[in-house]
């Protein structure tokens, strides 16, 4: 690895540990994802818990929460303890406005999310957070794991020069790129946006990189050509670096929280023919800072 490679690890991999009182939190891979043990979500969950979540999700981005029995009720009251609910668009015909029902019946020829994406990124104020429900997995017990991405590693593991030059850029993302071939209402307005390249997070104010290929269209400051060349550069990173990437296996009743600002993700379609089932609630975020 270069010089400045082993910096970017560095400077995650040593990073102190919260101290944690009500909780257990272990690592997933030294630089994303942490499982947590020592909550009950169907429980109102005291503000020093809450607390220590809030400082996990600042430190790991991807939470799991095994073993919940939940119904969509305290599903909602745990995501609206982080923001605002973020409404289902375009909404579900019937059903709970919030509830986004993650379904693959069996033999089906795709799934929703099979590529990397962050979600919501075409709006305006792109989304804080989801928390995806699993309650049905894959019959043999295997399979449709989720992948999730580090985007503040992947930008910081760029050479300096690159960072550079990325820095002052923005980027489209486009809802009909990351939408064709889905069957959308006729008044659906497909969502539109630019935003920074490199984006801050509203939290800690780290960088972090701010493009995904299900979204994410155009750079408007670079030719046509040379736009697509970088783009596919930068999505090649992150999708070919397993050091960005940490890997959640799901069993029934997990719940995982991501943070949809500097963690991208990917659903593996590996269950062919069986079925596999959840429920998904967004969390409002804003515009994104950079
Ligand atoms: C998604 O939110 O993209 C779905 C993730 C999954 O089904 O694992």
């Amino acid at each position: 690895m270069e010089s400045y490679e082993l910096e970017a690890l560095e400077a995650v991999t040593t990073r102190p540990a919260y101290p944690y009182r009500t909780l257990t939190v272990e690592r997933i891979t030294p630089v994303l994802g942490a499982e947590v043990s020592g909550v009950d979500l169907s429980q109102e969950i005291p503000a020093e818990q809450l607390e220590e979540i809030r400082a996990a999700f600042r430190d790991h981005h991807v939470l799991v929460f095994r073993d919940q029995t939940i119904t969509a009720e305290h599903h909602r009251r745990f995501a609206a303890a982080f923001g605002e609910l973020r409404p289902v668009n375009p909404p579900p015909p019937e059903g709970d406005p919030y509830i986004l029902e993650i379904r693959t019946t069996s033999a089906a020829a795709n799934v929703a999310g099979n590529g990397w994406h962050a979600d919501g990124t075409a709006d305006a104020e792109p989304s804080l957070g989801s928390m995806l429900y699993i309650t049905e997995t894959p019959e043999p017990g295997c399979g449709g794991d989720t992948l999730f991405a580090n985007m503040h590693l992947a930008y910081d593991m760029l050479s300096p020069a690159m960072r550079t030059h990325l820095d002052p850029l923005t980027a489209i993302h486009d809802g009909a790129q990351a939408l064709a071939g889905y069957a959308l209402p006729a008044d659906y307005v497909i969502p539109k946006s630019e935003h920074p390249l490199v984006a801050r997070h509203p939290e800690t104010d780290r960088k972090l990189l701010y493009v995904n290929k299900a979204y994410t269209s155009r750079i408007p400051q670079l030719s046509p050509d040379e736009s697509r060349a970088l783009l596919d550069v930068l999505f090649d990173i992150i999708a070919r670096r397993p050091v960005l990437h940490c890997r959640v296996r799901w069993t029934p009743g997990t719940l995982v929280f991501w943070d949809n600002r500097c963690v991208q993700h990917h659903a593996t379609y590996d269950y062919y023919p069986y079925a596999r089932y959840g429920q998904r609630i967004a969390i409002n975020g804003g515009p994104v800072k950079g």
